[in-house]
């Protein structure tokens, strides 16, 4: 994946805005990667976005429609994702603020009957704010971490088409993967009433 540095700087609402303003039938991979590299989120913008927890990263809808949704996940030193894919969904992925390390995973011998496969470390890179990526359609399964050693919070923007609200975790040493749901700590920069960013 190439690297690039943004041209515009945008407050996050103009950045979906015009994101929304593409077409379905032209928001391929590669258009809005392309739409990603020339427009970049100015992170003051996104306060209101931004919530940490002690416990977890946390996951911050911005918008939604059939589409696409769009999300900051706010890392605290240390935090990481759990192995996981985006049930064949087109992912884009930039970080306006700090830096992440993202290990993509091969999957071997996945036998559905079971629930079993063995995840096989590959890619390796860093994401930040010169270099928005995707999630590799061919080889979806990745992990995202903010490492310790990178001493800094990090917020990142996250494009998924179409919205899904459940992915497949691989839990590595058991060889097994499973459904799991997920859920937002905030929607619209209002915290969800049961969260207590613990
Ligand atoms: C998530 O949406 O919670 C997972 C983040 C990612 O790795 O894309």
């Amino acid at each position: 994946m190439a690297q690039y540095v943004a041209a515009e700087k945008l407050r996050i609402e103009d950045w979906v805005k015009g994101l929304a303003a593409i077409p379905e039938s032209a928001f391929t991979l590669e258009s809005v990667q392309d739409y990603v590299i020339r427009h970049a989120v100015e992170p003051e913008t996104l306060e209101q976005y931004c919530f940490f927890s002690k416990g977890n990263y946390t996951r911050n809808l911005v918008f939604r429609n059939d589409l696409f949704e769009c999300m900051t996940l706010c890392w605290d030193i240390g935090q990481h994702s759990r192995i996981h894919n985006h049930r064949g969904q087109n992912c884009w992925m930039s970080a306006p603020v700090g830096r992440l390390r993202i290990q993509n995973y091969r999957v071997d011998d996945r036998d559905a009957s079971q629930g079993t496969c063995h995840i096989v470390p590959t890619e390796l890179y860093d994401l930040d704010a010169a270099h928005p990526t995707y999630v590799n359609p061919m080889e979806p399964v990745h992990e995202v971490m903010n490492l310790r050693e990178f001493h800094q919070r990090a917020v990142s923007i996250h494009i998924y088409s179409k919205p899904f609200d459940t992915c497949e975790v691989y839990y590595r040493d058991k060889g097994a993967y499973a459904d799991v749901p997920l859920f937002f700590t905030s929607e619209y920069g209002k915290l969800n009433p049961s969260e207590k960013l613990l």
